[in-house]
């Protein structure tokens, strides 16, 4: 069978591990799947785009800094991508128009969920940051039920705008805006989705948001314990964790959309922690 293909586009990409990742999973199911990375220029996305599909591509992965432009720019979108505001993941349909998905969203909540044993439904939830990454994972998080959900941000406004847009699927959870300094007692869960830490920098948040219950997840990841992991765990956190298992759930959850066909996520984390 030829191979069909497939390929993640950023800017910059040589760092993506979404080719790795997907490599993995098409030796796992055997699916014919050849994915590759695009540098796509800053003014040639679109172009990009188009080209990839006009040459027979499958599919697409966007990221960094395309995931809005990638929403704009679809024909259709899933309601998940609908309410995120930005797509990681293209297709065409049957009638040749491009849809946009956007899977980060279920990627950490399987994440939390089935590999760190942690089940949202009735936790009070800390989520720091209130931009493009946080809006693509407010949904999914608010569909597991949990208790609270605290969106503290710089820029309170724009933790306040997630707020109103995402009232209606709050349901029974506690929806609610802050800025960094207003949180004062231990959460459940916390999680960083601010890009602080790309600076060095941390999110000005009290300690008191941690107790020795307290599990900690930064949507950042690196090879060492990330800047805000690290300060969770000096100041007792039970458990840290970072976005590798993220990235390759919402990888998966890709190639589902695309080939039908779910890998196994497990083994494919604990190569690339092993990389
Ligand atoms: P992303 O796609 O990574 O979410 P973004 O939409 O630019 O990128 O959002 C970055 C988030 O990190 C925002 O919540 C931003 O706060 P503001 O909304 O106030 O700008 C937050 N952020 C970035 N640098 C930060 C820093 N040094 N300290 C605290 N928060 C920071």
């Amino acid at each position: 069978m030829t191979n069909e293909l497939y390929a993640v586009v950023g800017n910059p990409i040589s760092h993506s591990k979404s080719p790795r990742i997907h490599s993995l999973f098409a030796c796992q199911t055997g699916e014919p799947v050849e994915y590759t990375a695009i540098q796509a220029p800053i003014d040639e996305f679109s172009g990009t785009v188009r080209h990839f599909f006009e040459r027979g591509g499958k599919g697409l992965n966007v990221t960094v800094p395309f995931k809005e432009q990638a929403w704009t720019l679809a024909d259709h979108r899933t309601p998940r991508a609908e309410k995120a505001g930005a797509a990681n993941t293209l297709y065409l349909d049957q009638e040749n128009e491009l849809v946009a998905d956007n899977t980060d969203g279920v990627g950490i909540v399987r994440d939390l969920q089935n590999n760190h044993g942690v089940a949202l439904k009735g936790l009070k939830v800390l989520v720091l940051g209130a931009g493009g990454a946080v809006r693509g994972v407010i949904g999914p998080i608010l569909a597991e039920q949990p208790a609270a959900l605290t969106i503290a941000n710089r820029t309170v406004a724009k933790a306040e705008a997630l707020v109103r847009l995402f009232a209606k699927e709050a349901g029974t959870t506690v929806l609610s805006a802050c800025g960094f300094e207003a949180p004062d007692q231990p959460f459940d869960l916390i999680i960083n989705g601010t890009s602080a830490s790309l600076q060095g920098d941390l999110p000005p948040v009290s300690a008191n948001v941690i107790g020795p219950a307290t599990v900690v997840y930064d949507m950042m990841y690196s090879l060492q314990t990330t800047t805000f992991n690290q300060w969770a765990l000096d100041n007792g956190a039970r458990r840290v964790h970072d976005g590798l298992g993220m990235l390759v759930e919402q990888a998966a959850e890709s190639f589902f959309v695309w080939r039908g066909v779910r890998p196994e996520t497990a083994p494919v984390i604990e190569e690339l922690r092993t990389d």
